[in-house]
């Protein structure tokens, strides 16, 4: 499937299940001084989870455009983004676990068809909730993983909505670079997270002290990009048609071509991500300066240009 099948596929599929759409919002989100940028789907929806503001509807879908620059040192191997866009199904104290679990595995084996034995799930510690939904579903013993608070708890910013996860992760096989290795090590090829699905029950205070919420809710993040490179037989984000044209043309650019020398590949993905993420920023009215949101526009860019030059 092609990245615009994906999403098509993924808002209808919540649609039908009673989600209404809502577009994303810019980058720079609105009145949260907690954030600097949009960097999930959730971020718009924050009023309704703390309860300070009436959802359109307690159901509700989107296709957020996101800015991370939390990994920007990663940036450059095959499967981190500064800019990428998330899929996601959110409940206002509506459904809960069962049904965002039944969804998205739903989602994953039938709509997409990806094989169910390749899909692997972590779950907080004592979530067993989380688990016996997920074993209701098929999933065997041997594919759940449990993980603390450092892999499978979520938090939208130093104080705010948080609660714990499941994340959904595809499970390539042994890769030469590690061949057992788990879910939660960052950097290998074996497993890539595709999907994570927030249980957002408490508030995190500036005292680091946590409160429930007025009601449980969910807030699951699908990345657009890794379903489609899974989809597509590979776990390069940048191989997927997604980065295609982008890639294309800094091959034109550079007379470099992309698969061939690893210096060169990852030069070319880190020109391929930056340059997106800075398109979007630049649009959604951030510009370069020497302190908050500009400035961090302005580190993406010199790391752009940086690599850039490397590759001529
Ligand atoms: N907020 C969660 C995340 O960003 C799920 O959408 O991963």
């Amino acid at each position: 499937m092609l990245s615009t099948e994906i999403r098509k596929a993924y808002i209808d599929f919540f649609v039908e299940r009673g989600h209404r759409q809502v577009p994303s919002i810019p980058l720079v989100p609105a009145g949260d001084p907690t954030l600097l940028f949009t960097s999930a789907g959730m971020v718009q929806f924050k009023p309704y989870f703390t309860g300070l503001a009436t959802p359109p509807a307690s159901r509700l879908t989107s296709i957020q455009k996101c800015f991370r620059a939390t990994d920007l040192d990663e940036v450059g191997d095959t499967s981190h983004l500064t800019f990428f866009e998330m899929m996601g199904n959110f409940s206002v104290g509506e459904y809960f676990k069962r049904e965002a679990i039944g969804w998205a595995w739903d989602f994953l084996t039938r709509v997409v068809g990806l094989p169910p034995q390749r899909l692997l799930i972590t779950i907080y510690l004592d979530d067993e909730e989380a688990h016996d939904s997920w074993r209701e579903l098929g999933v065997t013993e041997d594919r759940i993983v449990r993980y603390g608070e450092d892999v499978n708890y979520w938090f939208s910013g130093d104080t705010g909505p948080c609660g714990p996860d499941s994340e959904i992760y595809y499970d390539f096989g042994p890769q030469p670079d590690c061949g057992n290795c788990e879910p939660a090590h960052d950097g290998h090829l074996r497993y890539l997270e595709i999907w994570n699905l927030v249980f957002m029950m408490y508030f995190r205070h500036e005292d680091g002290t946590r409160s429930d919420l007025p009601a449980r809710n969910i807030d699951t993040g699908a990345g657009l990009e890794r379903i489609s490179a899974v989809l597509q037989g590979t776990h390069d984000l940048y191989a997927s048609d997604v980065f295609a044209p982008l890639i294309a043309r800094i091959e034109r650019l550079s007379g470099r071509s992309y698969g061939h020398d690893e210096a060169v590949d990852h030069a070319i993905r880190v020109v391929a991500d930056h340059s997106r993420a800075l398109t979007f920023l630049v649009a959604d009215g951030v510009a370069p300066s020497n302190d908050g949101r500009g400035y961090v526009l302005r580190r993406v860019l010199r790391r752009a240009v940086y690599f850039g030059r490397g590759i001529g």
